[in-house]
């Protein structure tokens, strides 16, 4: 069966490694897939009720995604051949009889001019014919036609609460430091671990907490360093706000009080090269010394995701890291981050 991932326009490559990092930590493993422009399609073998409700905890978990759909064609991008699929097609597995449906339709960019009300009465009107009412307000289902590349027409079968992610913007939550990574872009990286609930999570620059507060919605348990004793109290205030099962340490990242191999997963980032708030001889030394630690606590075959200003794949790899994918993301004109995903 066909899922479609509607990707939001946070980081298009970091989006797509977080829809396959989710499905795996949700135990999916799709056959094959295709990537449009802010859609990926992924084929996934087995039974369609475990498959939807792994996908519906994938859509609890990921953050750079709208929607999951689950297929009904795949069309070029033209108002008669998204119609014509929509009348030719069995929908049975996606509507029982006596429900509403609604139609909504989307223009991922440049890929079309289609004018999306007009094709929204089109389908809906092929999908009447068939012998289903509409309701616009309060539908049972929702047809979804997004139109990249080619056009994408499925049923959403779950939707992210995107809503949830800015009501966390940093200066909302209970203390607020500049400086820190959007609540989006936070989950995605944790995402990118693998990580799951129960599972053991380090950051080891835990600042106030904004990776942790992600990591510990999840049900990760959640541990942080930090350096300075005013932002570790402000740290605590918002794991507690969120409830997270956390611990917190003031410390120094270049000698971590763990034991070797104790944690499922890394996620940090580490002061920036203008930021004053760097305990340590220099900031090249604080990473030498940082990356060797995350990579004797971390456990074998776990993976750490690491944003800095500098590119750190040299230093990561001299810690004995494998980096297996990086990206970067432009903050504004003097700021783009490097992001690195590594692998002990
Ligand atoms: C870029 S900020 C991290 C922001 C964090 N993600 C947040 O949600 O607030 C880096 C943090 O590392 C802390 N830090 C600096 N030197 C450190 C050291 N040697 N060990 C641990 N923390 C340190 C700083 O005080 C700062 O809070």
């Amino acid at each position: 069966m066909l899922y479609a991932f509607e990707l939001s326009g946070d980081h298009e490559e970091i989006a797509a490694a977080e829809v396959f990092a989710c499905l795996e930590t949700e135990g999916i493993h799709p056959k094959a897939h295709m990537q449009f422009d802010h859609c990926i399609v992924a084929d996934i073998p087995g039974e369609e009720s475990d498959i939807e409700a792994s996908l519906k905890a994938v859509a609890h978990r990921i953050a750079m995604c709208h929607n999951i759909l689950k297929v009904i064609a795949i069309t070029k991008n033209n108002p008669e051949s998204i119609r014509k699929a929509a009348e030719d097609s069995n929908i049975s597995t996606h509507i029982n009889p006596g429900q509403t449906f609604v139609v909504r339709a989307r223009r991922v960019k440049h890929n079309t001019d289609i004018n999306c009300a007009q094709l929204e009465g089109r389908v809906g009107g092929a999908i009447f014919r068939k012998g289903f009412h509409a309701d616009l307000k309060n539908p049972d289902v929702t047809f979804r036609i997004v139109m990249s590349e080619k056009a994408i027409f499925g049923s959403i079968i779950a939707s992210v609460d995107r809503k949830a992610f800015h009501d966390r913007a940093p200066h909302k939550k209970p203390f607020f430091y500049p400086g820190v990574l959007m609540p989006i872009m936070g989950r995605a990286i944790v995402n990118l671990t693998c990580v799951k609930k129960g599972m053991k999570l380090l950051d080891p620059f835990c600042g106030t907490a904004g990776i942790l507060t992600e990591a510990g919605l999840l049900g990760v348990k959640v541990v942080g360093i930090e350096v300075r004793y005013n932002i570790i109290q402000g740290a605590k205030l918002n794991l507690e706000w969120f409830k997270s099962d956390f611990s917190l340490v003031q410390g120094d990242a270049s000698n971590l009080p763990f034991a070797d191999n104790s944690f499922d997963a890394i996620v940090t980032d580490p002061p920036y090269g203008r930021s004053a708030m760097i305990k340590a001889e220099s900031l090249e030394k604080l990473y030498h010394e940082s990356f060797r630690e995350m990579f004797r606590v971390l456990k074998k075959g776990r993976k750490a995701v690491i944003v800095s200003e500098i590119p750190a794949n040299e230093i990561a790899e001299d810690a004995g890291f494998t980096v297996l994918s990086q990206y970067q993301q432009r903050v504004h004109r003097s700021l783009t981050r490097n992001i690195i995903v590594l692998q002990k």
